[in-house]
C-alpha cells in the first residue's frame, strides 16, 4: 500500500527502486549495448549504417489481427494484449500460436488455467491448436529458462498478471511484479529474437490493470474491446511501434472460437430496421469504413435534470450535440429523457459521428424514420459549435461503402470537392432540412393510411 500515484492518480501503482542497481532490472542481461567497462565513450552510428529490422515478419494467419500489428508479429517486440475478462484473449492467442506452429517454434506459458483447461480450449479450436506446446508455469526464473532452451519464434504469457519473479517483493500483479517480469521477458525476447505477447487485464476504464508503467516498456498494446454479452469484438492498437495505430480488426465469437468479420457493415446494417430515431452512420474504423446503426429514443421526463443515457457515444459529445440542436437546429431536448445506443456494441469515438447522432436525435423527436422512399439515409459530419457542419476525413470511402449498401441519400458536409451522392451542407440546419425531407411517417401511421 504505497497510496496514490501522482501521475496516474492510481492506487497502490507505486513502487520502491533501488538505483543501486539501476532501475527495473537492468542487470540482467543487455549489457552489449551499455557503455564497455573500459569507460570509452560510445561512438554513435549514422541511421544507414544501422542494422535493419531483424528477419521478417511472423503472420499469425489471422488477417484482422494481422493488420492492426502491421503485418504480423516483429522478432524479438514485445505485444501486450489487453482486454476484459472473457472478451477472449486466451483464445485469441491460443489460435495465432495454432497457426504459427505450423512453421515456426511456439510457446504458451499459462499462469491463469491449468494445461487441461488450455487443451480444452484447444480442443474447441481445432487440431492446429493442439500442436501448440504449453508450460503451465507462474514463477519467472522456469519461463525463461524454457525459452532460452526452446527458443521459440513466438511465446504467449497468459498473463503477465500471474507471473511471480525474486526481486520484487509484491504480490503479482503488482507494478514491481509486473515490471520485473516484462523487463526480464523482454530482454530475453530481444536476445533471441522471440516475440513476446504478454495478456494483460485491464480495469473497467479500460488501461492494463495497475501497471500503466508497461504500456511504455512494451513495443505494441493491443486492446480486445467489445461487450461480453454481445458477439462483436474489436482489437485495436493503442500503441505501435511497427505500424499504424488506427487499425481495428473485427471479430465475433463463436462456437469454434473468433471468426473474422471481414464485412462487418453488412452485419451491423443488415440487422437495422427503417424505424424513427435510427440512422445510419457512414464511419470509419482506421482506415475502413464502418456503417453503423445509431439509435435515439427522446421521452418527456420525469425528473430533473432529465437523463442522458448513452452507450457507445461519449456522454459530453452527446451534450455538445444536443446543445447544438437547441440552438442551431430549434430542437429542443431540455425536458425530455434521452437515450442514445450503437448497435452491435461499437463504440463510436471520432467526430465524424456527430451528425448520425443529431438526425437519429431529430429523428426520434419527430417520430419520422429517416427512409426516402423505402431506402435508408446516410450521415456522417462533424458539428462545429457554430453550427456549422465540418469536413471529416475520406467522405469517397465512406460514400463508396453507402452506395455498397444503398444508403440515399447520404447527407454529409461539402468538401474541397464534391464527392458522388454526397448531398453536401453546410450546416446543421441545412441538414435537418435535407433529413425532413427524406423522413417517413412511422410505418404503423403508414399502413393506417393505407
Ligand atoms: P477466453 O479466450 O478464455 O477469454 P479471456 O482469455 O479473454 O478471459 O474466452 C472467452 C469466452 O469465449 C469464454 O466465456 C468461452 C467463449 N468461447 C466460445 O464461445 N467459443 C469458443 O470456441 C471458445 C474457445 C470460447
Ligand atoms: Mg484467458
Amino acid at each position: 500500500g504505497t497510496g496514490q500515484c501522482p501521475g496516474c492518480r492510481e492506487g497502490n501503482t507505486l513502487v520502491e527502486t533501488s538505483f543501486a542497481r539501476g532501475p527495473a532490472g537492468a542487470a540482467a542481461g543487455g549489457s552489449g549495448r551499455r557503455r564497455s567497462a573500459t569507460g570509452k565513450a560510445p561512438r554513435p552510428v549514422p541511421l544507414r549504417e544501422v542494422d535493419g529490422e531483424a528477419g521478417a515478419r511472423h503472420a499469425t494467419g489471422i488477417a484482422e489481427l494481422d493488420r492492426v500489428l502491421g503485418g504480423g508479429l516483429v522478432p524479438g517486440s514485445v505485444v501486450l494484449l489487453g482486454g476484459p475478462p472473457g472478451i477472449g484473449k486466451s483464445t485469441l492467442t491460443a489460435m495465432a500460436l495454432g497457426n504459427l506452429a505450423a512453421q515456426s517454434n511456439v510457446l504458451y506459458v499459462t499462469g491463469e488455467e491449468s494445461a487441461a483447461q488450455v487443451r480444452l480450449r484447444a480442443e474447441r479450436l481445432g487440431e492446429a491448436a493442439l500442436a501448440v506446446p504449453v508450460l503451465a508455469e507462474n514463477a519467472l526464473a522456469p519461463v525463461l529458462a524454457a525459452i532460452e532452451s526452446e527458443r521459440p519464434a513466438v511465446c504467449v504469457i497468459d498473463s503477465i498478471q500471474t507471473l511471480t519473479g525474486t526481486e520484487s517483493t509484491g504480490a503479482p500483479g503488482s507494478v514491481g511484479q509486473v515490471r520485473e517480469c516484462t523487463t526480464a521477458l523482454m530482454e530475453l525476447g530481444k536476445r533471441l529474437g522471440t516475440a513476446i505477447v504478454l495478456v494483460g487485464h485491464v480495469t473497467k476504464d479500460g488501461s492494463v490493470a495497475g501497471p500503466r508503467v508497461l504500456e511504455h516498456l512494451v513495443d505494441c498494446v493491443l486492446l480486445f474491446e467489445g461487450e461480453r454479452e454481445r458477439s462483436y469484438r474489436t482489437v485495436r492498437a493503442l500503441k505501435n511501434r511497427f505500424g499504424a495505430t488506427n487499425e481495428v480488426g473485427v471479430f465475433e465469437m463463436r462456437s469454434g472460437g473468433l471468426t473474422e468479420v471481414e464485412d462487418p457493415s453488412a452485419r451491423l446494417v443488415g440487422e437495422s430496421t427503417v424505424a424513427p430515431g435510427s440512422c445510419v452512420l457512414c464511419g470509419m474504423e482506421g482506415t475502413r469504413p464502418l456503417l453503423v446503426e445509431v439509435q435515439a429514443l427522446v421521452s418527456p421526463t420525469e425528473v430533473d435534470p432529465p437523463r442522458r443515457v448513452v452507450s457507445g457515444v461519449d456522454r459530453n459529445r452527446l451534450a455538445m450535440i444536443i446543445a447544438v440542436l437547441s440552438r442551431y437546429g430549434g430542437l429542443r431536448l431540455g425536458a425530455a429523457d434521452v437515450f442514445v445506443n450503437v448497435a452491435g456494441g461499437v463504440r463510436l469515438e471520432e467526430p465524424g459521428a456527430d451528425l448520425a447522432i443529431a438526425l437519429a436525435l431529430a429523428s426520434a423527436s419527430s417520430g419520422k424514420a429517416l427512409s426516402a422512399g423505402g431506402t435508408r439515409v446516410g450521415a456522417f459530419g462533424e458539428l462545429a459549435l457554430s453550427g456549422e457542419l465540418r469536413e471529416v476525413a475520406h467522405p469517397d470511402r465512406r460514400m463508396a461503402e453507402a452506395s455498397k449498401f444503398g444508403l440515399a441519400p447520404v447527407i454529409g458536409p461539402r468538401g474541397s470537392e464534391p464527392v458522388d451522392g454526397l448531398t453536401g451542407e453546410t450546416s446543421l440546419a441545412d441538414a435537418l432540412r435535407i433529413s425532413a425531407t427524406a423522413s417517413a411517417p412511422r410505418s404503423d401511421e403508414v399502413s393506417r393510411a393505407a
